[in-house]
């Protein structure tokens, strides 16, 4: 497996957060019992709709940790689940075994996706992982070159607005951190940087992230080969386990951020069953 300086960094930290046991490291929730609930579950906005699982190769992309990759499994895929770090690796392992249910499960960098054959699954599902590489074009082409003709990819990622303007209230206006045409990390400043907040838990794991742009994203994706037939752009409360929400947020919070711009976007692309000219 190849390993650049960013990846074994972000490594380590994804083996910090799991030890400490924070929400996105473990499943979350109970999913239904029945394949209807089961899709709502992993797909509320029905990205998927159409697609066949049973049966279906399916790649979870760095989908460590959660419910994702066992409930492809429960739904009939032959799954494969994809993700760096190993403790989350054994936390699906061990779901799956008490779902009974198989799923392929190997660590390795969604930047090398070499060990896969081209056009070696039906379904890539790719959710929340995309911030913690640094060439996300990389990435996307080698997701277009494991993608079956008539395949489906489905990424789904923080908007890079909203993540460069996360955190930068200050004299009374949102200051970003980095321009929009930069394509460094974002910036981690003040005391709680690096530090992720789960109720009572707080643990340091400064992550290096990437705000990847829009042009970088569908670019990517069109090089990579594929045809987008979906952009979609989400609050939180379309996309997040329920929870209380401030009805006037606090300037500056998150919540706040969020009433003014998308937290999430999501892209759907199908790899034409046909040559593509470009
Ligand atoms: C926010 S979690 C999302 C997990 C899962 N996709 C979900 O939605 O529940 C990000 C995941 O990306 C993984 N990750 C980070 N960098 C990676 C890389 N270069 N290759 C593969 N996985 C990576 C982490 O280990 C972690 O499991």
């Amino acid at each position: 497996m190849e390993v650049d300086r960013v990846t074994e960094h972000n490594r380590r930290m994804w083996e910090r957060l799991a030890r400490a046991g924070i929400p996105y490291t473990r499943p979350q929730g109970r999913p239904p019992r029945t394949r209807a609930g089961m899709r709502r579950f992993l797909d509320p906005h029905g990205r998927l709709r159409g697609v066949r699982l049973a049966g279906a190769r399916v790649l979870a992309l760095a989908g460590g940790g959660g419910w994702d990759a066992v409930l492809f499994a429960k739904l009939g895929a032959e799954t494969t689940l994809l993700d760096i770090s190993r403790r989350q690796l054994d936390t699906v392992r061990e779901l799956a075994r008490k779902e009974r249910v198989r799923a392929r499960i190997v660590q390795g960098n969604m930047k090398d996706l070499a060990r896969f054959a081209d056009a070696s699954f039906d379904v890539v599902w790719h959710s929340h992982s995309l911030v913690f590489v640094d060439d996300a074009a990389r990435v996307l082409r080698e997701v277009g070159r494991v993608l079956a003709p008539g395949g489906t990819y489905v990424l789904s990622t923080v908007h890079p607005t909203t993540m460069r303007l996360s955190g930068t209230f200050a004299g009374g206006g949102w200051r970003p951190s980095i321009s929009y045409f930069a394509d460094a990390p974002i910036p981690q400043r003040g005391k709680d940087a690096g530090v992720w907040e789960f109720g009572r838990k707080r643990v340091y794991a400064p992550t290096i992230e990437y705000a990847h742009r829009l042009e970088t994203i569908i670019n990517g994706i069109a090089a990579g080969g594929m045809l987008i037939d979906g952009l979609w752009e989400l609050r939180p409360q379309e996309f997040e386990p329920p929870r209380r929400r401030p009805r006037h947020p606090p300037p500056g919070s998150d919540d706040h951020l969020h009433t003014l711009f998308p937290a999430y976007i999501q892209v759907r692309a199908r790899r034409p069953r046909g040559a593509l000219t470009r």
